[in-house]
């Protein structure tokens, strides 16, 4: 039997501003990819141009049959200078945002995903007492580009966001998983929080417009015995950021694989496990149950998941492993959890916070001509869209 979703369910993907659109140079991460003594292995550089071909990705979008295509807006674009605000760089998300419409894809707009103007991040950042004034008055200058956009997304991964903060303040870069990585910076994850109440309490004044921010939803298991241990791993890592969500108009679940925790904490993935280009453990079953957690952390809020996929230069195990994934999406929604919609990482192979290497997108990018090629992956995720079901094997 094939797996039915709901009608009106939102089938998409996803990208970033500062992935996809290339020469972001006002952004922090630009001057960090940028540095002499640069620490990552790559530049974004061009990337994958989408600030002027965009229309080309929407366009690969509707053709696949997806109905949704989340995007970001770059602060850094909209406020190069602070306080000084770019009509053009708003004109042009004005021009997005229309594009999906015109097209029939419900746009899902992020407001912040990693990157902050560096003029920002220089003058305190997010512990700056300015800041949650500066991120509100950002937001503001947005609104009036929002019209007809139903789904704005705050903050990407303030979990992620704060727990980067405390290792690039030391300096590391690190191969492992997210959810293993040492926790957060408290100042700052209680200053993204209090950026995103700020953020929508503006957004509040247009009428029919959802916001919320989305979470890494990291998967954490316990070994035996260690389900307290797992319980503070997970509180300061993932759950505080979720509990942040009670009364929001949705929160976006992004899950990719699990992590152990053991009695001191995470534990490499089990021996001969299954590998991703990431290194992350293969591991489908972890959108349904971050699916699951969410539901049970903030019952009553509506889930839209955000993100998930997969880094594989197979294509055929993209498909393995979204099949894998929408299945355990469809158990956890007959359990009851309310979910709208689906939206794969990543539309485009795009810049992976340092590297090209890992591609997880549905359609290639060519580095030296930016041409764009769908995968056999895309396809199919357009077949389950336009049928709205996941067909038997
Ligand atoms: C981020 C994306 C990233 C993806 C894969 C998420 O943490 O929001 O920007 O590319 O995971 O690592």
């Amino acid at each position: 039997m094939p797996l039915t979703f709901p009608d009106g369910f939102l089938w998409g993907a996803a990208g970033s501003a500062h992935q996809t659109e290339g020469n972001n140079v006002a952004s922090d991460f630009w001057a960090l990819e940028n540095r002499p003594d640069a620490f990552l292995p790559e530049r974004s550089g061009d990337a994958c141009d989408s600030y002027h071909r965009w229309p080309e990705d929407l366009d690969i979008v509707r053709r696949t049959g997806l109905n949704a295509y989340r995007f970001g807006i770059e602060w850094a674009r909209v406020e190069p200078v602070e306080g000084r605000v770019s009509r053009a760089a708003l004109a042009h998300y004005r021009r997005v945002i229309e594009g999906c419409l015109e097209r029939g894809v419900t746009p899902v707009v992020t407001l912040h995903h990693f990157t902050s103007p560096l003029w920002f991040q220089k003058d305190g950042g997010w512990p700056s007492p300015k800041a949650a004034g500066r991120f509100r008055r950002y937001v503001r200058a947005v609104l009036p580009i929002l019209d007809g956009v139903e789904w704005v997304c705050t903050i990407n991964e303030p979990n992620m966001v704060a727990m980067m903060a405390a290792m690039l303040r030391r300096r590391e870069r690190t191969e492992a998983v997210a959810g293993a990585m040492p926790p957060p910076d408290q100042e700052i994850a209680d200053a993204l929080a209090v950026a995103h109440r700020a953020a929508r309490e503006e957004l509040g004044a247009r009428r029919g417009l959802k916001s919320g921010w989305t979470v890494a939803n990291q998967n954490f298991e316990a070994a035996d015995g260690a389900e307290g241990e797992r319980d503070a791993w997970a509180w300061s890592r993932e759950d505080q950021f979720l509990d942040a969500a009670a009364g929001d108009d949705f929160v976006g679940v992004q899950a990719y694989t699990r992590v152990l925790i053991g009695p001191d904490g995470a534990l490499p993935a089990p021996d001969g496990a299954r590998r991703t280009l990431t290194q992350w453990e293969f591991y489908p079953d972890a959108l349904g149950n971050a699916v699951r957690h969410t539901a049970a952390r903030v019952p009553g809020v509506p889930i839209l998941v955000t993100e998930n996929g997969i880094a594989t230069s197979d294509d055929a195990e993209r498909v393995e492993y979204t099949r894998g994934a929408l299945a355990g999406l469809h158990a956890a929604m007959a359990e009851g959890a309310d979910v709208r919609g689906y939206l794969h990482w990543s539309l485009l192979d795009n810049y992976e916070w340092g590297s090209y290497r890992p591609t997880f997108g549905l359609v290639s990018v060519d580095r030296e001509t930016f041409a764009r090629t769908a995968k056999p992956s895309a396809r199919w995720l357009g077949r389950v869209a336009r049928s709205g079901a996941l067909p038997e094997e």
